[in-house]
This record gives C-alpha cells, sequence and structure tokens, in this order.
C-alpha cells in the first residue's frame, strides 16, 4: 500500500522582519516579527508526501529534481514529524506503521524559484503540512508552525494565510516560539500586494548566514530588538486591527528600512538593495506625496526585489506610476493578499 497526502502553502512577505537567531539550530528569532499571506493564485508550493513499506529512504524532489534533505534542518522536520506519528501508534496499535516507511515528498512551486521570492517558507511549510496530513495528526497549525520554524524561520509563519504574527517566545526549547493569526485575509480584502522582479539572480549573502553576521557585529541591530521592533509589533497590530492603511505602510516602510540598515551596519556591510531596489523606493515616496497622503508602502526583503502593499481603490494611481519605473525590472506580479490576481513574469 502506498499512503499518500498533499497540500499547498503559500508565500509570506514580512512587515515586521525576522532578522537575527538567539539560537540558530533551533531557529529561535531574537525578535517577533508580523507578515502579510500571499494570495495562493500567484505565488504558493503544492507538496505531496507519500509512504510505503517498499520506499527505502526519505526524498525529495522539488520542480522535479532531486533535492538534497541531508541537511539538519530538512532532517529535524522529519524527525519531529515521525516522533509525533509515532506517539499516536503507541498508542493506538491498530493504525499502519508509517512513522517506520520511506517518505517521498514532490514539490511544486507555481512561481520561478529563480525570481527570489520567499520560497523557502511556502516550502517549508507545505512540507511540514503535506507530512501532517499524511501522518494524520491532530496538531493545530500553530503547533505545526513550531516544526516549519526548525526547517526554515519564516516558513512558521506560512502554515497560516493572512495577517500572521510569529511570538519569539523565551522558553530555550522553543516550545513557545510560533506563528499566531492576527487577522484572516477577509479582514482587509482590499489589501494588494505588487511584486517587482528587479533581479532573479540568487542573493548574494543567505539571510541564514547575514542575520548570523549581523547578530555577531551590529551595534544597530542591539537597539532594534530591544526597542524598535517591539514597538513596530505593537503599533502593526493596531494598524491592522483598525485597517489603518496609512499607519501599517509607515511602519511596513520603516521596518524594511531599519533591517537594511542594520545590513549595511554589519561589519563587513551586508548590502541586498541596488540602484533599481533604490528607485522603487523613490517612486512610492513620489506616488505619496503626489497623492498627499500614503498609498503605498515598499517592503524588501534579503534581495533586491521590492513588494508595493497598497489599497485596490489606488491600484490605479500605484499601478500606473510604477509602469513609468519599470524599465529595468524583468518582471511583475500584481496580487492580492487573498483572492484574485494577475501574473505577468
Ligand atoms: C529578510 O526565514 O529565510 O525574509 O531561518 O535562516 O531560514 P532562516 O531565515 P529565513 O529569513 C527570512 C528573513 C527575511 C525577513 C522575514 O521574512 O521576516
Amino acid at each position: 500500500t502506498v499512503y499518500r497526502a498533499s497540500t499547498t502553502a503559500p508565500v509570506n512577505i514580512a512587515v515586521v522582519k525576522y532578522w537575527g537567531k538567539r539560537d540558530p539550530k533551533l531557529n529561535l528569532p531574537t525578535n517577533s516579527s508580523l507578515s502579510v499571506t500571499l494570495s495562493q493564485a500567484d505565488l504558493r508550493t503544492l507538496t505531496t508526501a507519500s509512504c510505503a513499506a517498499a520506499f527505502g529512504g526519505d526524498s525529495l524532489t522539488l520542480n522535479g529534481e532531486l533535492s538534497d534533505i541531508s541537511g539538519a534542518r530538512t532532517q529535524a522536520c522529519f524527525r519531529e514529524l515521525r516522533a509525533r506519528r509515532a506517539a499516536l501508534e503507541a498508542a493506538d496499535p491498530s493504525l499502519p506503521k508509517l512513522s517506520a516507511m520511506g517518505l517521498k515528498l514532490v514539490s511544486e512551486n507555481n512561481f520561478p524559484t529563480a525570481a527570489g521570492l520567499a520560497s523557502s517558507a511556502a516550502g517549508f511549510a507545505a512540507l511540514v503540512q503535506a507530512i501532517a496530513n499524511l501522518y494524520e495528526l491532530p496538531d493545530t497549525p500553530a503547533q505545526l508552525s513550531i516544526v516549519a520554524r526548525q526547517g526554515s524561520g519564516s516558513a512558521c509563519r506560512s502554515l497560516f494565510g493572512g495577517y500572521v504574527a510569529w511570538r519569539m517566545g523565551d522558553k530555550e526549547d522553543g516550545s513557545d516560539s510560533m506563528a499566531d493569526l492576527v487577522a484572516p485575509a477577509s479582514h482587509w480584502p482590499n489589501m494588494r500586494a505588487l511584486i517587482l522582479v528587479v533581479s532573479a539572480a540568487k542573493k548574494g549573502v543567505s539571510s541564514t548566514s547575514g542575520m548570523q553576521q549581523t547578530v555577531a557585529t551590529s551595534g544597530l541591530f542591539q537597539q532594534r530588538i530591544a526597542n524598535i521592533v517591539p514597538a513596530n509589533m505593537a503599533t502593526m497590530e493596531e494598524a491592522i486591527q483598525r485597517r489603518d492603511f496609512a499607519k501599517f505602510a509607515e511602519v511596513t516602510m520603516r521596518e524594511s528600512n531599519s533591517f537594511h540598515a542594520c545590513c549595511a551596519d554589519t561589519y563587513p556591510p551586508i548590502f541586498y538593495m541596488n540602484d533599481i531596489s533604490k528607485a522603487a523606493i523613490r517612486a512610492v515616496e513620489s506616488i505619496n506625496a503626489k497623492a498627499g497622503k500614503t498609498i503605498a508602502a515598499y517592503t524588501f526583503d534579503a534581495g533586491p526585489n521590492c513588494v508595493v502593499y497598497y489599497l485596490d481603490e489606488e491600484a490605479p494611481t500605484v499601478l500606473g506610476a510604477f509602469s513609468g519605473v519599470l524599465g529595468g525590472v524583468t518582471g511583475w506580479k500584481e496580487g492580492s493578499a487573498g483572492v484574485k490576481s494577475s501574473v505577468r513574469l
């Protein structure tokens, strides 16, 4: 018999950034973070997990190519999920012993992996959820987010849709460092995201190593985790609850700036944004200046690509303004934070 289950997980883009680990083995962060989930019609990973006594070892195929699963993070996810299944099997001997079988995972992204969009977040979230479905685990998304976090920190936020917080927790074993739903996408249905693919090249410094260098060398970073992020988390959560776009936008832009300032304060410095990224920032500034109010917000992760948040009613103004600066942009993609989208990549 072959046992099988499938699932999808969305991409999330942080508006309060995760940058820094207090425990690199368990992916325990130095601060809480908050993200907006993008529509699965646009950006998602689809994963099928299967197991059978006849399967030799474990394997993972990503976009048609065999992936290396020997890494400590992938192994930690497999180990945790198997242990949870083994506990169910021990309690009920009539259950098939899936925990002893080889696992076969097949994953596909509906967007080019090379676009440099947070694919590891959706990837680990889908992997964990697919295996949990296969094993029929009773765990809640929050409990599974603890497992996904060990694959990639930001993956814990992709177990939910909508507006999602990752509470840093303070326990040494990480049992309280998990994701939590702030509001479903339906709470703010006119939220939109424009993704400017500035460069599809693989990023220079990985997040994992970049944040380690920042933690070790940046003085500014200490100020960020002690004061800036806690204040931004509180303001952001309130802005989302009240659907206050201007506040949401201000914190989003300040957070991106603060994160990239800490990268520049890392010694030696790390630069993720390029000249086109900076042109996108100026374009957003000019859109807001012309409108006389804040109608667009930019954010950048560990790469040059820009995500712009705006409300649907401002689409003509925001998209119109961007068509002028799309010269150096290789592709772009528009999508709601939950429902529909159009794709041009
Ligand atoms: C800048 O989750 O990719 O996108 O835990 O080492 O896998 P690891 O890092 P990762 O870092 C994401 C950093 C970020 C900000 C964010 O998503 O919050």
